[in-house]
């Protein structure tokens, strides 16, 4: 159940000297909104039906092919020469709980209480609006990038997330769940003071395929909005929830949509060690990994992660470094090389 495609089997994305456009994919596996013991919730929601509701829409998954996963009619993809040939694992979406009742419930830890009065109104400074320009003008069309993105947050373990990085001086994009920036606004605020990317992962984490397009829309305006109220950043890109998108979302949405090229499927192993050696054994250059911390499990494994792949020449950007701040509307899962 653990084997993985071995990344050796990804020759195709980055040839010699070749131009490949970027990987437009969708996934599903974007998921870690099952009960985790980090959260400190008891969940009875577990896996459901639903999963299958995103068959319509999601594109075929990197790392965890699907048999069902396949890209939707009228969407261009560009299909690699040769797909992973790791065995199908269990559908991840069946580990996944309906959609929206994750995320919706405030984490237990969370306090009711109003945000801090230093959290508005925000005051944004001319560098906020210029992520690019965070982190030392690394050009990824020379050095080994890695886009580091981590979902579902801000949490409890974002703060620690936040000193790991900074002691590798490495920069990350969060994605991050409208409804919870108000309760974790400190560690929203910093991960901008970081220089980190925010960016927006919708309200709620509700599968937007089930919504009316109006509705999605609403839901991605209302979490910039909130992004934007309590950090001063309005988010630039999104990624859909559980990677469930499609066409009509894309241009409905109208901003590009960040998928990723490396799952490590933390929510579903909750295992720092196994965490870090997937990452270790899988990511290569303008690869965007895919980890949530909101499972202290998966922010314990970030400190190996950065300390192996720095020692083998990589440098850890936010999407924005990597994909560049003017991305078409569509969608994106690994740097173009
Ligand atoms: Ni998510």
């Amino acid at each position: 159940m653990k084997e993985r495609v071995n990344s050796q089997s990804f020759d195709w994305r980055k040839p010699a000297g070749a131009t490949l456009a970027v990987m437009m994919l969708g996934l599903n596996s974007c998921a870690p909104n099952e009960a985790t013991p980090d959260d400190q919730q008891t969940r009875t929601d577990q896996p459901s039906a639903e999963s299958t509701d995103f068959d319509p829409v999601v594109i075929e998954p990197v790392e965890s092919p699907s048999p069902t996963d396949l890209p939707p009619p009228g969407i261009s993809v560009e299909t690699p020469a040769s797909e992973p040939t790791s065995e199908p694992e269990p559908e991840p979406s069946f580990e996944q709980p309906m959609p929206g009742t994750i995320e919706t419930d405030p984490p237990v830890e969370i306090p009711t209480v109003e945000p801090e009065p230093d959290y508005q109104p925000p005051v944004p400074n001319p560098t906020e609006s210029a992520p690019s320009d965070h982190n030392h003008a690394v050009d990824c069309m020379v050095q080994k990038c890695i886009a580091l993105t981590f979902d579902d947050g801000p949490g409890p373990y974002t703060g620690d997330l936040l000193d790991y990085l900074d002691e590798h001086d490495a920069k990350a994009t969060f994605f991050l769940v409208g409804n919870r920036v108000g309760n974790y606004s400190d560690a929203a605020i910093a991960e901008r003071d970081g220089g980190h990317q925010i960016a927006n992962h919708s309200w709620d984490h509700d599968d937007l395929t089930n919504k009316s397009l109006e509705s999605a829309q609403t839901d991605i305006e209302k979490t910039n909005d909130e992004i934007e109220r309590v950090t001063g950043i309005r988010p630039t890109v999104m990624r859909p929830p559980y990677g469930a998108t499609n066409q009509s979302l894309v241009e409905a949405i109208g901003q590009p949509q960040i998928l990723w090229s490396v799952d490590t499927e933390d929510w579903k192993h909750h295992d720092s060690e196994y965490v870090a050696n997937y990452v270790i054994q899988h990511a290569q250059r303008g690869d965007i990994i895919l980890m949530h911390d909101i499972h202290k499990t998966s922010v314990e494994a970030v400190p190996e992660i950065l300390d192996r792949l720095s020692g083998q020449g990589y440098v850890f950007v936010t999407v924005d470094d990597m994909l560049g701040s003017d991305l078409a509307v569509d969608r994106y899962n690994q740097q173009a090389l």
